[in-house]
């Protein structure tokens, strides 16, 4: 019989810095101890997987020439996209089983497209198997993702947040506090294609092709540009600006066991997500809400891109009674 094999892949809940990362800026994700797991066995031409959580059975027969983007079931489409990066050549048959659910903004597909990528045989980097994911989620979705749920996905050491720089990809591990709880609360499902995603990317750019780099500016150089940008891409690019400097305090209010004030950055972000850049929903304005208002909890925020899914909250431990609590987990690997 031929020898079955088990590969990983975390999802992930972005504790700050969201919408910066397609401008090279800063965020502070971390691997959660949820995830997507793939049990398999190599061989053929063909890779053939079923869910446990997802309809129908993947069929993609080897090498992938076509689009991945009309595959059918339609998560096929990323492991289709995760084939052709790679030119995968020898196939392989098995199990998907996730308890990330999907649509949930906690990175399901970044995993999947890990996973698979290390099912197939890749052996590179953590920031090549990153790369390889996020064109491929490109090529699966359309949707211009950054690069922060893939390199953290791939990056993360157990124990540990990652604080990447998107335009170096950098990634530097900075340890959770034993005495910090992160909860993450269910809002609602979403998905980013379809969404307003594509079009804040494009106010960024806007704003960027007037402004430079929005990461090389700083706070109090933003009122100098306002008369030079239109409202709407003033208010884009005060929450990028503002949010790198809100993640840089984040990392070091952690680091000197400042809890409060990094829970009030979170909260802060919550603000600026909501007005400046309209990634909200009235759902997770008030799940934030209740969550910053319970005794023990330092701050909260929605988290990821938005437009639905989750929220995130830092306390005290054991002072938040609903959502999972998540632990900082190790990035894809094989088991
Ligand atoms: C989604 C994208 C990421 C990032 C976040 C918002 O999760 O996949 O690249 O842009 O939204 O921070």
């Amino acid at each position: 019989m031929a020898e079955s094999h088990r590969v990983h892949a975390p999802g992930r809940v972005n504790l700050i810095g969201d919408h910066t990362d397609y401008t090279g800026g800063l965020v502070f994700p971390m691997a959660i101890d949820r995830g997507t797991t793939i049990d398999y066995v190599r061989g053929g031409t063909r890779v053939v997987l079923r869910s446990d959580a997802e309809p129908g059975t993947v069929t993609i027969e080897l090498p992938v020439r076509d689009d991945p983007s009309v595959v059918e079931p339609a998560w096929g489409r990323y492991v289709a996209a995760m084939a052709r990066e790679f030119a995968a050549a020898r196939g392989l048959s098995g199990t998907v089983t996730s308890d990330i659910p999907a649509g949930a903004g906690l990175s399901s597909s970044a995993a999947l497209e890990c996973a698979v990528g290390l099912a197939l045989g890749f052996e590179g980097s953590p920031t090549e198997l990153a790369l390889a994911a996020q064109r491929a989620e490109h090529a699966a979705t359309g949707v211009p993702t950054g690069i922060m749920d893939q390199l953290c996905i791939a990056a993360a050491t157990a124990g540990n947040a990652t604080l990447i720089d998107c335009h170096r990809l950098a990634v530097t591990n900075v340890p959770i506090p034993d005495d910090v709880d992160v909860t993450v609360v269910f809002v609602a499902h979403r998905t980013l294609v379809g969404s307003a995603y594509a079009d804040r990317v494009a106010e960024c750019d806007r704003a960027e092709s007037v402004l430079g780099p929005l990461r090389l500016i700083e706070p109090a150089d933003l009122e100098a540009a306002r008369p030079e940008l239109d409202e709407l891409a003033f208010r884009r690019a005060r929450h990028v600006v503002t949010e790198n400097q809100r993640v840089r305090d984040f990392a070091t209010a952690l680091a000197t066991d400042d809890h409060a004030h990094a829970g009030a950055l979170m909260t802060d972000s919550h603000r600026s997500l909501r007005t400046d850049f309209d990634t909200s929903t009235r759902e997770m304005d008030t799940a934030v809400e209740r969550l910053t208002t319970t005794p023990g909890v330092f701050g909260a925020r929605m988290t990821g891109g938005g437009f639905g899914g989750c929220v995130v909250a830092i306390s005290e431990p054991g002072a938040v009674d609903v959502g999972w609590r998540v632990r900082p987990s190790p990035g894809a690997r094989h088991l």
